[in-house]
């Protein structure tokens, strides 16, 4: 990766608070870039900023990605202090763990307003400035985004969505300089299953995975910083990852029962 890559670039980083955003917001920092911590818990990010960049180089906003208003006024926010944007990292993400026919409706609709409409209503009002400096676009989706995984309607629905909505864009700005990533990352430890929704919206408040062996969010982090330095459009991580996308691509009906059967082994599976 060139080191002085992200040097002054100015770089909103949604879902700053925990987990792969954050390491993302400490890396970009460490490398020198001026970072934008978004999250609903300001007072969180508040606590963090220290740990990411000095003083003039970070800001906190508090900012819901499923309202609309919140995103502008962040984009708002960043282009005051900083002048521009070079970079808008669409981290913030929200999972779920129910089988359909179990699940309360309001759960899809949770799940599409904070990963789809959070990244479409960030990405809307930061393109003029990211198209004023041929900066970049990442969505963070997940390897459900590209190979569906059961007990996740709702979230394999909004991955796959976001991959829809940023490939279209990646075409519309192909001549512009824009670059678009898509990035999916495997599984990785993080918060993200003891705040996945259950059936009737509730919070899990456990895994059922050994996060202890999961990929750390420093390393998925440094994976970002990389793809974004070479301007690629698609990183996908971990050899189980890759496998998994292209086994569906080529054998779509043994992927089903391949990934029928790894889920009816984790633990407290939903098939049971
Ligand atoms: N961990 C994995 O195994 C994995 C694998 C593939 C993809 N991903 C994706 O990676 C991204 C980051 O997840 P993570 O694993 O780092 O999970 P995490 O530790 O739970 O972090 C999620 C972040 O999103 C923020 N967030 C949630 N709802 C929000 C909202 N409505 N508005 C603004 N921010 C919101 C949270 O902050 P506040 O609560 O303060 O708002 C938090 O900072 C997600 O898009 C996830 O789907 C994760």
């Amino acid at each position: 990766m060139p080191k002085d890559y992200f040097v002054n670039k100015v770089i909103i980083v949604t879902g700053a608070s925990s987990g792969i955003g954050l390491a993302s917001a400490r890396l970009f920092g460490s490398l020198g870039a001026k970072v934008v911590m978004a999250a609903r818990r300001l007072d969180k990010l508040q606590e963090l900023a220290a740990s990411v960049a000095p003083e003039d180089r970070v800001l906190c906003v508090k900012c819901d990605v499923s309202d609309e208003q919140d995103c502008k006024a962040l984009v708002a926010a960043a282009v005051e202090r900083f002048g521009g944007i070079d970079i808008l990292v669409n981290n913030a993400g929200l999972s779920m763990r129910a089988m359909f026919r179990d699940l309360d409706l309001k759960v899809i609709h949770s799940l599409m307003d904070v990963n789809f409409w959070g990244t479409v209503n960030c990405t809307k009002y930061a393109l003029p400035y990211l198209l004023e400096r041929k900066g970049q676009v990442v969505g963070v989706i997940s390897i459900a985004g590209y190979s569906a995984l059961p007990a996740r309607t709702g979230y394999s629905s909004s991955k796959y969505a976001i991959r829809g909505f940023l490939d279209t864009l990646r075409i519309e700005h192909l001549k512009d300089g824009l670059g678009v990533l898509v990035f999916a990352p495997g599984y990785t430890s993080s918060n993200v299953r003891n705040a996945a929704l259950t059936a009737d919206g509730s919070a899990q408040g456990e895994t059922p995975l050994d996060e202890g062996k999961l990929m750390s969010a420093e390393e998925c982090a440094k994976h970002l910083a990389k793809g974004l330095a070479r301007r690629r459009s698609q990183v996908i991580l971990t050899g189980l990852g890759r496998a998994t996308v292209w086994a569906h691509r080529l054998f779509p009906r043994l992927t089903d029962r391949l990934t029928y059967n790894f889920i009816a082994k984790e633990a407290n599976s939903p098939f049971k």
